[in-house]
């Protein structure tokens, strides 16, 4: 439940949360304070939150379309500089959506670093703005930025990991993805590498959250997904924001965010233990990590050279083998997250752990 409580120029709102812990139970596969002042960078109410005022200054909000969400927070995410972890103030439009991107004009209140946004996205990246200094990522990373890849992602390749990976598909995984986020339906939700937006438009377009950020560190990617978004009429644009970002130091403040969304990812991030920790950092207590990966066990497990072998490909590609379901459930663990969960089939795997209330 949440208290706002709203004086002329700012609000203040008190959130109680008792969220709950994940689910201990492996399932196998398909059985079917908040503080913000007029300054500070918000993010407009939208669908899922129904502001119920009275003529007083005393307003509750509660969530609309959701009727089986046990502790539905309604916060909104403040975006913090990547560097500091502290809000940024705006200097252009104060209200945050994909079509105020090009608008948007954010400062750090504490190192005072600038953050523009362009045509599709605000870049939350340390190194944005940097006029000489560059810096590659690993290939996992990289390949991503290419305009290629961005372009071909959803004209076939994302549903090449059905094919041989067990992926059960989009609908199929934003059905199963939505019953993990019950518990936080009407809160706030950061699709974590989202790639040109597959699922961040699916959040949006559900009106379950009361934002969406879709977070990527490809430019491409973004720009794909800004173009998706603007091929289909009535999109609601006002609870979406695209971010480019690197999961590894995410723009958000601690204890700020609802759930966070990663699918197919997991094993591309450059460091996953980085990556795990930063976004049990920034979920608030009882908030919510789903994420989709491929496993790759059964008798290749067995394979005496796989272990050296997954390491030199991660050396070489950047990107991360996983030989188990209890590797995710330590590394979840080892990041502070618990109530592990996992549903499988084939080499796909969907995992679930929350961060303690
Ligand atoms: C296979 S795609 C997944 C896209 C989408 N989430 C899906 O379910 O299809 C992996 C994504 O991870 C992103 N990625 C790789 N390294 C990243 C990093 N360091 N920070 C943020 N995103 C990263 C890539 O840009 C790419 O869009």
């Amino acid at each position: 439940m949440a208290m706002v409580t709203l004086s002329s120029f700012s609000a203040s709102v008190v959130l109680t949360r008792g969220g709950q812990t994940g689910k201990s139970s492996r399932s196998f596969f398909f059985k079917p304070l908040l503080i913000f002042s007029s300054r500070f960078v918000t993010l407009k109410s939208t669908f899922a939150t129904k502001m119920l005022a009275s003529s007083t200054a005393f307003v509750k909000t509660k969530p609309d379309s959701i009727s089986d969400a046990k502790e539905a927070s309604t916060s909104k995410i403040i975006l913090a500089c990547p560097i500091c972890y502290d809000q940024l103030i705006s200097k252009g439009d104060p209200i945050l959506s994909v079509d105020s991107a090009p608008r948007s004009s954010l400062q750090c209140s504490t190192c005072m670093k600038a953050y523009l946004g362009n045509d599709t996205h605000i870049d939350l990246t340390v190194a944005s703005g940097a006029k000489e200094y560059g810096e590659a990522m690993p290939a996992s990373t990289e390949l991503f930025r290419s305009p290629l890849i961005s372009f071909l992602y959803e004209r076939g390749w994302r549903q090449s990991f059905s094919i041989w990976g067990g992926f059960p598909g989009p609908e199929k995984e934003f059905e199963l993805i939505k019953e993990y986020l019950k518990p936080v339906l009407g809160g706030n939700i950061v699709d974590a590498s989202c790639g040109s937006g597959l699922f961040s438009r699916l959040f949006a377009k559900s009106g379950l959250f009361s934002l969406v950020v879709a977070l990527d560190f490809s430019e491409n990617m973004l720009r794909q997904c800004y173009e998706f978004i603007k091929q289909e009429k009535s999109f609601p644009k006002e609870n979406l924001i695209l971010v480019r970002a690197d999961i590894a130091r995410l723009p958000f403040p601690s204890r700020s965010v609802d759930a966070v969304h990663a699918g197919a990812a997991l094993h591309c991030w450059p460091s996953p233990s980085a990556a795990v920790a930063e976004i049990s950092r920034v979920l608030r207590p009882g908030g919510f990590f789903v994420a989709t990966t491929y496993i790759v066990d059964g008798p290749y497990a067995a394979l005496p050279l796989l272990g050296p072998l997954r390491q030199s490909i991660g050396q070489i590609s950047g990107s991360h083998i996983f030989l188990a379901e209890r590797e995710l459930e330590d590394l979840c663990n080892a990041c502070g997250l618990v109530g592990f969960t996992s549903k499988r089939n084939r080499r796909f795997v969907m995992i679930s752990a929350t961060k303690p209330s």
